[in-house]
């Protein structure tokens, strides 16, 4: 038996491109041949859960539905992938070169931003560092996290985590941090709430104009705009530029390169950006 005849909804080539046009739209994320697959597991899901009995029915109920049924269909094809402290270059050079530079330049708050912030595993550990770095130099701080997927940010702001996902969090840290969950709870943690409620969490979409308000310090941005076309990538990083500090920061994730995208930075090595002027 071939996959295609194993297949719970016979799913075609047309089924998929046309599913992968309708996020395209809305994402601005590129979808090769080879996330054929994917999609058909992770869309098979919703036909399920709606008593939907084929794709054909789907896509018609997904272009007539938007309203009821966009977010899912967007949360379901998302790739959410994500750990504390990922690059932890990125979050030295925000302990000891943003926070010092901005106790010089007589900034406060030092203001945060992380895009594409997925189920809050960058955010806390921005946060981390900041509580740290900031205490030290007498500074306050904002942070405000944001992702397209509404299932991920509801994650991110609950902000419990399996133990072993804090694995790249040094005890002391978990310590201060961290809450052990106990009884039902064992095998888990939660942020404190003194770092949740410092955070701000929304769903902003990357690829449509947005507007947050001021300007930031930092802006991370790290493994979002790998699937965007070139234009869209572009047109994103000039928003960057507009949302932070003359001479603010964009970091991007290691495979994510400026280069020949924007005039408007200055590459500092490890994928960290400057804006210039
Ligand atoms: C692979 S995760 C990266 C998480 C984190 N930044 C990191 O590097 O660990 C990518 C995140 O980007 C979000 N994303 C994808 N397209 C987006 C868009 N158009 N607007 C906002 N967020 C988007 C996804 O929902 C996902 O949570």
């Amino acid at each position: 038996m071939n996959t295609a005849n194993a297949r719970e909804f016979p799913f075609s080539f047309q089924h998929f491109d046309r599913l992968r046009k309708i996020s395209i739209s809305h994402t601005g994320i590129l979808v090769p041949d080879s996330k054929q697959e994917m999609f058909y597991a992770r869309l098979a899901k919703r036909l399920r859960h709606l008593k939907i009995a084929d794709f054909d029915s789907y896509i018609r109920y997904l272009e007539s539905h938007w309203d009821e049924e966009g977010t899912d269909f967007i949360n379901a094809l998302t790739t959410n992938l994500t750990a504390f402290f990922r690059e932890n270059h990125h979050f030295e050079f925000l302990a000891s070169q943003v926070v010092p530079a901005c106790r010089q330049a007589g900034v406060n708050p030092v203001r945060v931003w992380s895009a594409g912030c997925s189920t809050g595993e960058e955010p806390y550990s921005i946060a981390m560092t900041l509580s740290e770095a900031c205490a030290q130099h007498r500074l306050d701080w904002e942070l405000t996290a944001t992702d397209l997927d509404t299932d991920v940010l509801s994650k991110a702001s609950r902000g419990v985590y399996r133990l072993e996902r804090l694995d790249g969090v040094s005890m002391e840290r978990k310590k201060r941090f961290f809450q052990k969950g106990t009884g039902k709870k064992q095998g888990y943690a939660r942020a404190r709430a003194s770092l949740r409620e410092t955070m701000n969490f929304r769903q902003l979409n990357l690829v449509k104009p947005f507007s947050l308000g001021g300007t930031f310090d930092v802006i991370f941005c790290r493994n979002v705009v790998i699937y965007f076309d070139r234009d869209t990538k572009s047109v994103l990083v000039n928003q960057f530029a507009e949302h932070l500090k003359p001479e603010g920061y964009l970091v991007m994730g290691h495979s994510e390169s400026l280069h020949g995208i924007s005039d408007r930075f200055r590459s500092l090595g490890q994928t960290i950006y400057q804006r210039i002027g």
